[in-house]
C-alpha cells in the first residue's frame, strides 16, 4: 500500500528534505584526499543532530553509522571506517538520509575527489543525468516505469549497466515504503502517479557492462561490483504535485 501524504506532511518532508540537501552540501568541503570516511560520519552525525534531527541509518536493521560511504568499486551501504582513506581519482557516494519531525529526507551524491580521469567524470556526470532523466518523468497520471525506462534509454547507450538488485522506495514516517522503484524498465512498477506520493529516485549505476553485485560475508552491508568495475549513485526524494514533481532535497 502506498501511502499518500497530505499538503501539511508535504511541508514536513520538505523541511527534513531541505536538511538533508543542507548536510551533503555542508560535508562537500570535507570529502578530499587523505580523511577518512569515518571523519566525514562524524561530522554528519554532529551537524544531523546540531538541527534538531536523527541519523536514519544508525541502527536501522543493525547498520553501524550515520551515514553510507561507498568508494570506486562499492554500489552502496559502504560502512564508514577511519582504515578508508580517500585518495585522489577515488569518487566516493556520500549518502545521508536524516528524521526531522519524524520524516525521512534521503538524498545522495557521488563525489570525485581531487582530480579523475575524463572516463571517470563523464561516468559521474552520467550518472547524475540519469536520475535527473528519471525525475523528469514524474507528474500524476504517468506510470511510475516511465522513471526506470528513461534511465535505461539514456545509460545504456554509454555501455553502463543499471543495478538491479537495490532500487528507490516510497519514504515519510518510515525510511523505506512502498513503491520500489526499479531503475531499468520493468511492468512491475505499473503504478500510477498520484499527487502526494513520496519516493526516492536513486539510480545505481556500474561503468562495466555487468548489473551483478555482491555483498560482503564479513560485515553483511558492503555491496560491490561482482567484476570490480566502478559504480556511481546520486539520490533525491522527490514528491509528486498537482503541476508535476517537486525534488524536496534540495536547498
Ligand atoms: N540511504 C539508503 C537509501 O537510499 C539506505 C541506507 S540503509 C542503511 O535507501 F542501513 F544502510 F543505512
Ligand atoms: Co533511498
Ligand atoms: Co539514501
Amino acid at each position: 500500500m502506498i501511502i499518500i501524504k497530505t499538503k501539511d506532511e508535504i511541508e514536513k518532508m520538505r523541511k527534513a528534505g531541505r536538511l538533508a540537501a543542507q548536510l551533503l552540501k555542508y560535508i562537500e568541503p570535507f570529502v578530499r584526499a587523505g580523511v577518512s570516511t569515518l571523519y566525514l560520519n562524524d561530522l554528519c552525525e554532529e551537524f544531523t543532530q546540531k538541527h534538531g534531527a536523527v541519523s536514519a541509518p544508525l541502527h536501522y536493521h543493525g547498520f553501524p553509522k550515520s551515514i553510507c560511504t561507498s568508494i570506486n568499486n562499492v554500489v552502496c551501504h559502504g560502512i564508514p571506517s577511519e582504515k578508508d582513506i580517500l585518495k585522489d581519482g577515488d569518487i566516493v557516494n556520500i549518502d545521508v538520509t536524516v528524521i526531522l519531525n519524524g520524516y525521512h529526507g534521503d538524498t545522495s551524491k557521488t563525489f570525485i575527489v581531487g582530480d579523475a580521469d575524463e572516463k571517470t567524470k563523464n561516468f559521474v556526470h552520467r550518472t547524475e543525468n540519469a536520475m535527473y532523466r528519471g525525475i523528469n518523468e514524474i507528474r500524476p497520471g504517468r506510470y511510475l516505469y516511465e522513471v526506470g525506462r528513461a534511465i535505461e534509454k539514456y545509460i545504456t547507450k554509454f555501455g553502463y549497466s543499471i543495478v538491479r538488485d537495490y532500487g528507490g522506495h516510497g519514504i515519510g514516517r518510515n525510511f523505506h515504503e512502498e513503491p520500489y522503484v526499479h531503475h531499468h524498465f520493468t511492468l512491475d512498477d505499473k503504478i500510477r502517479l498520484e499527487e502526494g506520493m513520496v519516493f526516492t529516485v536513486e539510480p545505481m549505476i556500474n561503468i562495466g557492462s555487468s548489473y551483478e553485485v555482491i555483498t560482503s560475508k564479513e560485515d553483511g552491508w558492503t555491496v560491490t561490483t561482482a567484476d570490480g568495475s566502478l559504480s556511481a549513485q546520486f539520490e533525491h526524494t522527490v514528491a509528486v504535485t498537482a503541476q508535476g514533481n517537486e525534488i524536496l532535497t534540495k536547498i
